[in-house]
């Protein structure tokens, strides 16, 4: 199986030395990117901006924003001939500034307000692709929420025709960013959710292949 992940944050720049961002270190990304090719898959990694080493037989294609992401999976997947799966572990950013400036911004220029305009949805526009390619791309999105993680979980899995989602609350201890261990559960499109315990990044990554390799043989 192709198995495309995307990791990490992205960066929307207001000026060269500012911009938007989130906490995202990329660690969970890049554990399901390390299982997958440790299970044999051939498995591309497109990583926004993060301190990690590459791991070890995957081919990693690096990027700053959320449109440069964008452009990076589609490139990868294009129409796929063979099964690809595409893992979207990345925390894109939602919104960039409407303009960049060329050059630093002073503070005496600047008014307290940002003009912001929406970055795509991924896994949105891969749903489009999908379409297209008869059966042959299947698309795993990560859901972190401040509560009812499920809930929303489900309408994004429908909105976004993902074969499952991994959703976790953040603000329990032990889930979210910047920690080794998370506690998620696989939300289905028909309301079906799989609770997993608090365990390792590593393990959660080993059950998300796992799952992928039962729902794909
Ligand atoms: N995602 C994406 N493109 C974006 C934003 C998110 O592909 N521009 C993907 C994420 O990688 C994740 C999934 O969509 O796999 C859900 O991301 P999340 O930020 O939780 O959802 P949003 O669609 O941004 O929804 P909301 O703002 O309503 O929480």
């Amino acid at each position: 199986m192709r198995v495309v992940v995307t990791a990490g944050p992205t960066r929307e720049f207001i000026d060269p030395v500012r911009f938007l961002s989130n906490p995202s270190t990329g660690r969970m990304g890049f554990a399901v990117a390390a299982e997958a090719a440790r299970c044999g898959h051939d498995v591309v990694l497109i990583a926004g901006p993060v301190a990690l080493p590459t791991p070890k037989g995957v081919s990693r294609v690096d990027v700053v924003s959320a449109r440069e992401m964008c452009d990076a999976v589609l490139s990868v997947v294009g129409l796929p001939d063979n099964p690809t799966v595409v893992v979207s572990a990345a925390a894109v950013a939602d919104w960039r500034p409407a303009t960049c400036a060329r050059k630093k911004l002073k503070k005496r220029h600047m008014d307290g307000v940002l003009n912001l305009v929406r970055n795509p949805d991924i896994l949105k526009r891969l749903a489009g692709v999908e379409r297209r390619a008869g059966g042959n791309l299947r698309l795993v999105g990560f859901a972190a929420e401040t509560g009812d993680a499920v809930c929303e979980a489900v309408r994004k899995c429908r909105e976004k025709r993902l074969s499952f989602i991994v959703a976790n609350d953040v603000t329990e201890p032990g889930a979210g960013f910047g920690v080794e261990t998370n506690k998620v559960a696989f939300v289905y499109p028909d309301g079906q959710v799989e609770q997993l315990p608090l365990m390792s990044k590593r393990s959660v990554a080993r059950r998300i292949v796992r799952q992928l390799q039962h729902l794909y043989p």
